[in-house]
């Protein structure tokens, strides 16, 4: 196995833990839509953001249990976005995670729900956790962080322009900014919450951390776009060919398929070069930046 997938499958498990201890027992009241959030969460997904939390604290030479809270945090945002972006009104998916998407499984109420309830104890782990030990300014930016990355100037106001954006076709700029904003804004604070993490942090290390994340966070999308045509649905665990389906601007449609994969290489070049002040503790973080723009799903 190499160091990577080792990696992978520790950090998985660790957050797979650390996740199910933070959800609500499905015993508790409502139990519907507490059973709805347990479904979307737990044991589905590649856990992308975690690991780049946990391998920037790796970076950072943190441990790894002042870094479980803002790893679930930026998690529980995801799946919220994933579980209102399946919704019909969005891009209407039956398929997530290899599964029925949270709407399929229970009805279009309970998962809008359950994405707002998820979005909400992301908020509440950030704010009183005791896993996380830095002090309460540190605590007040890494809140202010994760509400900037998800909001209306964030993924959310990607997703805004991904809606509007259905059947024109965008320039290159715009797509660009759709891409950042949607998907890049969250993974982005993954890799800066973990720097929030670390007292002192020297500004010149975190310019060049979220430099990286910025890099990483636009060719995640990129990937995502072409996953879309050239992957299988059992692959993807998402029906594959809803981009075109749906009329969605993406990378291959602008650039054309080698155009979206050159561009997805020169962004993991710019990513690995924000990193050359860093020596082999930052290898995970260059393997994960390799990782997601040849990952299979
Ligand atoms: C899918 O994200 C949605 C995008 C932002 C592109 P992932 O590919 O990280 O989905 P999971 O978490 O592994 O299911
Ligand atoms: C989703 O982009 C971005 C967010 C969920 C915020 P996509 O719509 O391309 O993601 P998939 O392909 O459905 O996972
Ligand atoms: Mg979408
Ligand atoms: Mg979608
Ligand atoms: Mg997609």
């Amino acid at each position: 196995m190499s160091e990577l997938k080792a990696y992978q499958s520790a950090c998985q498990s660790r957050v797979e833990h650390a996740l199910e201890a933070r959800l609500p027992g499905e015993g508790i009241l409502p139990q519907t839509l507490h059973q709805a959030m347990r479904y979307s969460v737990l044991d589905g997904g590649k856990r992308t953001r975690p690991l780049l939390t946990y391998a920037t604290g790796l970076a950072l030479g943190l441990q790894e249990n002042v870094l479980d809270a803002p790893a679930c945090a930026v998690e529980f945002i995801h799946v919220y976005s994933l579980i209102h972006d399946d919704l019909p009104a969005m891009d209407d998916d039956d398929l997530r995670r290899g599964k029925p998407t949270c709407h399929k499984a229970y009805d279009e109420a309970t998962a809008i729900l359950a994405g707002d309830a998820l979005q909400a104890l992301a908020f509440e782990i950030l704010a009183n956790d005791p896993s996380i030990t830095v002090d309460a300014s540190a605590r007040l930016k890494m809140i202010t962080l994760l509400a900037r990355a998800s909001g209306s100037q964030g993924m959310v106001g990607g997703q805004a322009i991904d809606l509007g954006s259905i059947g024109r076709t965008l320039s290159l700029p715009e797509l660009e900014n759709m891409h950042i904003h949607k998907t890049g804004a969250l993974i982005r604070a993954s890799v800066n919450l973990a720097a929030l993490s670390k007292p002192g942090l020297d500004p010149v290390v975190a310019k060049k951390l979220d430099h990286y994340a910025k890099c990483i966070g636009l060719s995640f999308q990129v990937k995502d776009d072409i996953l879309d045509i050239e992957a299988d649905t059992a692959t993807l665990g998402k029906t594959q060919g809803k981009d075109i389906d749906n009329d969605k601007p993406t990378y291959p449609a602008l650039l054309g398929m080698a155009g979206a994969k050159q561009k997805a290489r020169e962004l993991h070049e710019q990513a690995v070069e924000s990193l050359a002040g860093f020596g082999a503790e930052a290898e995970l973080l260059r393997a994960l930046s390799l990782y997601i723009i040849e990952r299979s799903h």
